[in-house]
């Protein structure tokens, strides 16, 4: 343990996303900064995100892609860096990138062409050539406010700063380094804390439920997915636990427990007009074809398996037996019993209250000198790069004040 005390002015507690931006800012202005960090490399969310070709943002992004018990606080972060000023810092440092449009509703999605370890080398190297300094696999053992700094103590090392950043992250994807160490920083300063859950998550079904579906893994369609305030027209994915693809994922960051999603399997149609015709037209073709011919054939008979008319003709269908039909792909209401939770959750909703936070600084209201930036912060974007615009605009935000 090195006894002499390391003076500074900025210590940032965690090297990803929000932190190495908030390093950069703070660092060219010319103040010192040191970014401690846990875990042996940097930016591990960066490097697995989009497919490992990191969807670094969002060209649409604004207030509207956040869920916050306050849905302004972000408005002020995101309007002074904005997607475009993220995406001339890709383009100085040659970074190939493209908009991906895997879906109508989902525009604006930008990707490095190759490898998402760019954006951590691209990160890395503005900081590093300001003069911060990272400090890696290493654990703070106690952070203590004095008047006008705070003392922190790793294993190693004793620092005196003036500004403290929290940028620890969510509580998403616990083997490549996320704890819960942000929280307890507010916790310990008396800052209260949004409660988190899993968001940008796959939903699980129950046994009875998976009996039905569980053949269906592998099979996608485009739906309309609806939860509580969310709805979102994607891809969705049948998988052996319950359902994930994008539309999913989105209205997770919507659902709670116990409580109902609905599913259109078929947003195109009104598929009880079409059934009904078809029993007018094609009185001899079974139901379960009719069906297929909109949907995959396997959902198509798990639904008239369902309702125990796998085999019927058109013919012998009553009306009220092609309403609940139409109702199964229309409106399709299922009551999942959990999410996969934080093993393959991207985000973590809820975290530091924004009461607590100035949105100019993201500065502790009643703790100058101590900031929280990115993820640990109660603001959860929309799947698609509004995270990271989210982490690059409030490190940015606070990388000005510290
Ligand atoms: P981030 O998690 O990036 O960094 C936190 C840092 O703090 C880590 O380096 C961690 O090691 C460190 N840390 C944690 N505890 C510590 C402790 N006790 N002591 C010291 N250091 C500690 N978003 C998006 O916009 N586009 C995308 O393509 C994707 N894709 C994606 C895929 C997957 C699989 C996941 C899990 C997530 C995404 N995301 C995403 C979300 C995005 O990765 C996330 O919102 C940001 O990385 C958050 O940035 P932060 O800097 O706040 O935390």
């Amino acid at each position: 343990m090195n006894s002499e005390i390391i003076e500074t002015d900025v210590i940032v507690i965690g090297a990803g996303a929000a932190g190495m931006m908030c390093a950069r800012v703070a660092s060219m202005r010319g103040r010192r900064v040191t970014i401690i960090d846990h875990s042996k490399k940097i930016g591990e969310k960066i490097r697995i995100s989009g497919g490992g070709r990191c969807n670094f943002t969002n060209l649409y992004s604004t207030h509207e892609n956040f869920l916050s018990q306050n849905p302004h606080f972000c408005k002020s972060a995101l309007s002074r860096f904005t997607p475009q000023d993220f995406l001339a810092l890709v383009e100085s440092h040659n970074i190939k990138w493209h908009e991906k449009c895997v879906h109508p509703n989902a525009k604006g999605q930008l990707f490095c062409d190759e490898k998402s370890w760019q954006i951590i080398d691209m990160l890395r190297s503005e900081c590093e050539q300001n003069g911060t300094i990272f400090k890696l696999e290493t654990s703070i053992q106690s952070i203590e406010k004095q008047e006008d700094s705070f003392l922190i103590t790793t294993e190693s090392d004793t620092y005196r700063t003036q500004s403290l950043v929290v940028a620890c992250g969510g509580l998403s994807i616990p083997k490549i380094g996320a704890t819960g160490f942000g929280y307890d920083i507010a916790k310990q300063f008396g800052l209260n804390i949004i409660p988190t859950r899993a968001a940008l998550v796959p939903l699980t079904f129950d046994e009875e439920l998976l009996s039905k579906t569980k053949e269906l893994s592998g099979i996608s369609v485009d739906a309309k997915v609806h939860a509580g305030k969310g709805s979102f027209a994607e891809g969705l994915l049948f998988t052996h636990k319950g359902l994930s693809g994008p539309s999913i994922l989105q209205v997770s960051s919507y659902w709670h427990d116990n409580t109902a999603v609905t599913v259109d399997m078929l947003p195109s149609e009104q598929i009880e007009d079409v059934l009904k015709k078809a029993k007018n037209d094609s009185p001899k073709k079974q139901i379960q074809n009719i069906i297929a011919q909109y949907l995959p054939q396997r959902l198509a008979d798990m639904i008239t398996d369902t309702h125990n008319v796998t085999g019927k003709n058109m013919a012998d269908l009553s009306d009220k037996t092609i309403t609940a039909l139409a109702q199964n792909i229309n409106a399709w209401q299922i009551i999942p019993n959990g999410t996969e939770g934080y093993r393959t959750a991207e985000v973590t909703i809820g975290g530091v209250d924004t009461k607590e936070l100035s949105s100019q600084t993201m500065e502790a209201r009643k703790v100058s000198g101590l900031y929280f930036i990115g993820e640990v912060v109660d603001v959860t974007g929309h799947l698609g790069g509004h995270n990271f615009q989210w982490a690059w605009a409030s490190g940015h935000a606070a990388g000005q004040a510290v």
